[in-house]
């Protein structure tokens, strides 16, 4: 069972590999401890999976509006957010190889699960990436590379409230990349030290609006994300983390797990962090961080609730969730992506039945240039039309469109479906609604 998980997980590596996913970064160089570079397909999918988060959590609801902003920060937002003191995690290094683990992550009775050597006693690491700012290296120019997006949505408060004219509740989006200098990065893009995260932070205020009414409206909606972009739910569990273990801000967490084949962990999260940031901003700047109700006339420091999603985790869970490797005759094994139309890098690929026929080329070109004012469109004439199913099934295109001999006669050409196999005549002129009703 570990064995075919482990299996599992090498076939996704190598097709991601392959077709242009996920490569290693630096890789001529030897790589560069766990770092990723996202391809023509992956890039896309990424993109895709943010926009579409962003059109479903941002564009298509009156409450909520949107932030992008600065990843260097003044280190003061970081003293003040509790990251320069708490964001540790407890370090051991083993006495014989000198490899470092994180220690609530191992068995520290058993010694380093490497070599079983003795390991040191654990001490806290702090995970906030550093840098220096200007051409002066010393701690007056030290600064971090943000550990979460979260913390510009608290400084930025009430330039965001007075500019938006938005009233409680309502919630500030942010997409950007965050940065841990995690103590064993690994397995694949699921664990790294430079990442992108898609946060909200709802404010609402207390005396109005329960808590946990809040969260579970935010929770349902995760999950409804998550459906959309063909999460597996049946494989997606959701842990109520216990006090002690949760993050300094938090009152409540929830995290949802998913089973990965290197075992069930987490996927995204959900806190109620109270007023703590926004309290602790207005300690350390001075600077009030307050609505203004305009009924009672009073000035509320709102509560929050936060949705946080990392892009690459939801990524890979994407990709496990929609991977199928299907048995056909003898021992031909068909692999395909089940990607949501929405969110798969290349929605319709066409195809002429034969590259050397211009007459069929020029009708396919013809085809591809009209579909691509609407959808994500990929030219294919490398190759045999079997072979061209086999690759676009890899990346996950939900059509096929393929020009042949009876289209310069009739005007339709096949559609083939990636997930039935099944071929259909549209055509030429109805293929634009046949797929949006498709999509
Ligand atoms: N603002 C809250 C926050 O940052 P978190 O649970 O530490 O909470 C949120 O991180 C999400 O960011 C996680 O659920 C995960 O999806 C993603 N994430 C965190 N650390 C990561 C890492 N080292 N590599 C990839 N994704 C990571």
């Amino acid at each position: 069972m570990a064995e075919e998980k482990n299996d599992l997980m090498e076939k996704i590596v190598s097709l991601c590999k392959r077709r242009g996913f996920v490569f290693p970064g630096s890789d001529i160089y030897g790589g560069l401890a766990n770092s990723w570079d996202f391809g023509p397909y992956g890039s896309q999918l990424k993109k895709n999976i943010k926009d579409h988060w962003w059109k479903f959590f941002v564009e298509q609801r009156d409450d909520m509006v949107g932030l992008d902003a600065s990843i260097i920060m003044n280190p003061e937002v970081w003293k003040a957010s509790g990251h320069t003191e708490n964001f540790t995690d407890p370090l051991v290094e083993c006495k014989k190889c000198h490899h470092r683990h994180r220690a609530d992550q191992i068995d520290v009775t058993k010694g380093c699960p490497d070599c079983k050597g003795e390991l040191s006693e654990a001490r806290p690491f702090n995970g906030m990436l550093r840098t220096f700012l200007g051409p002066i290296q010393d701690e007056g120019a030290q600064v971090y590379l943000r550990p979460e997006t979260a913390q510009a949505m608290f400084v930025d408060f009430v330039q965001i409230q007075q500019t938006s004219r938005k009233k409680l509740p309502f919630g500030v989006a942010q997409i950007g990349k965050a940065f841990r200098n995690e103590i064993t990065p690994g397995n694949f893009i699921f664990r790294t030290r430079e990442f992108e995260q898609m946060e909200i932070e709802y404010f609402f205020n207390p005396a109005k609006t329960k808590w946990e009414e809040v969260f579970a409206v935010w929770q349902k909606a995760m999950e409804e994300w998550m459906m959309t972009v063909g999460i597996d739910t049946a494989k997606t569990h959701i842990v109520d983390i216990p006090d002690g273990d949760r993050a300094h801000y938090s009152k409540r967490t929830i995290d949802f797990e998913f089973e990965y084949p290197f075992g069930q962990k987490e996927l995204f999260g959900l806190a109620y962090r109270g007023d703590y940031d926004l309290e602790q901003h207005e300690k350390v700047s001075g600077q009030e961080l307050r609505y203004l109700d305009s009924e009672t006339n009073e000035k509320v420091r709102p509560h929050v609730i936060e949705p946080s999603l990392g892009v690459e985790r939801g990524m890979l869970a994407i990709i496990l969730s929609a991977f199928e490797e299907q048995k056909l005759e003898g021992d031909d094994v068909r692999t395909v992506l089940h990607l949501k139309p929405a969110i798969a890098p290349v929605q319709v690929a066409v195809f002429p039945l034969m590259k050397n026929k211009p007459e069929l080329v020029e009708r396919a070109k013809e085809v591809y240039s009209a579909l691509k004012k609407d959808f994500r469109v990929e030219f294919d004439d490398n190759g045999n039309v079997g072979k061209r199913y086999r690759r676009q099934d890899e990346i996950g295109t939900p059509y096929c469109v393929t020009v042949d001999f009876d289209s310069l006669e009739d005007g339709a050409v096949t559609v083939r479906d990636r997930d039935t196999m099944e071929q259909t005549r549209v055509k030429t002129e109805e293929l634009k609604k046949y797929f949006e009703n498709n999509f």
